[in-house]
């Protein structure tokens, strides 16, 4: 005979071990860490509008760590007046849906004034590698990145944190500010999901039209060839803007660590398709 109460029982504890908590407030994460203590605990800094490239890090994250926290804030200080902030995509709902999903214990929703309770005036800024590439094209973008990470990791305390291969600058200017700030947090680089069509996925591929999309499935075999030498930077320049793209920021083989010409072992590619931007890069 089907004993009820227990079924209840049964039901009630699967679900309160695989219920996510969502930290609100300052006062949730001390607890949650309090809770978690004793556990590693990885961590996935998003923006949100997650997508399977996000949930790769959260995925790997539970297999590195006991207990794996995402967090989603849309940083305000890595957009310029001109760019995307208002119109970002927003889909909490389903975000959460997701995170669940995968299996993270916990998500971190941040407030502004958490994040940066003296307004924005205190940046991180690190040197050298942050001038080059998306450094030129977007000059305020790797100081917001670095400044939202540094806080967000002396906040959460975390032993390890994930990053997509997708940003690879990115990436790598985590590595240099975890080196030189001393944090002590393992970055961990996660190779970057693309859809069938090798198209890198993004949170912007959202704004692409169906005959945009045709164009953007273009960028990852353009850069095919530049990883294998068959065509220059300039042809692959050219080639970019002959299948439709509408403008090239770069489209080049650089050095994976200093990000000069010198030693070139990555081809890395930003690229404008009416009002979205698009970004890539492989291994040679
Ligand atoms: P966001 O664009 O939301 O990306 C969050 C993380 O997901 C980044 O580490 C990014 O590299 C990774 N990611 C995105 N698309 C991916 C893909 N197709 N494959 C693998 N990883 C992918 O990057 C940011 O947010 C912000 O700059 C942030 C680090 C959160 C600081 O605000």
């Amino acid at each position: 005979m089907l004993n009820l109460p227990l079924l209840a029982i049964i039901i009630i504890i699967h679900y309160a071990q695989h219920k996510m908590q969502q930290l609100k407030t300052l006062s949730d994460l001390k607890n949650f860490q309090k809770s978690i203590k004793g556990k590693t605990l990885s961590f996935v800094p998003t923006m949100g509008a997650l997508h399977a490239g996000h949930i790769a890090l959260v995925e790997e994250g539970l297999k590195q760590a006991d207990i794996c926290l995402p967090y989603i804030y849309i940083n305000p200080t890595q957009f310029a007046a001109h760019e995307d902030l208002d119109q970002y995509p927003r889909t909490l709902e389903a975000d959460l849906a997701k995170l669940e999903n995968a299996g993270a214990q916990a998500v971190w929703l941040p407030s502004t004034t958490d994040i940066y309770p003296n307004g924005t005036k205190t940046d991180v800024h690190i040197d050298g590698i942050t001038e080059e590439l998306e450094g030129e094209f977007r000059p305020h973008f790797f100081d917001g990145v670095t400044t939202v990470v540094a806080r967000m990791f002396r906040l959460a305390k975390p032993d390890i944190a994930l990053f997509g291969e997708k940003d690879f600058q990115q990436l790598q200017v985590i590595k240099k500010m975890t080196h030189e700030l001393d944090f002590p947090i393992q970055i961990i680089g996660v190779p970057t999901q693309r859809d069938k069509n090798g198209l890198a996925l993004s949170s912007r591929n959202a704004y692409l039209s169906e005959e945009q999309y045709e164009i953007a499935i273009e960028l990852n075999k353009i850069l095919v060839q530049l990883a294998q030498n068959m065509v220059t930077e300039k042809q692959a320049t050219q080639l970019l803007l002959n299948c439709g793209f509408d403008k090239v920021d770069y489209c080049v083989q650089r050095n994976s660590e200093t990000f000069g010409a010198e030693n070139p072992n990555r081809v890395l590619a930003a690229v404008h398709l009416g009002k979205t931007r698009l970004i890539d890069n492989m291994p040679m």
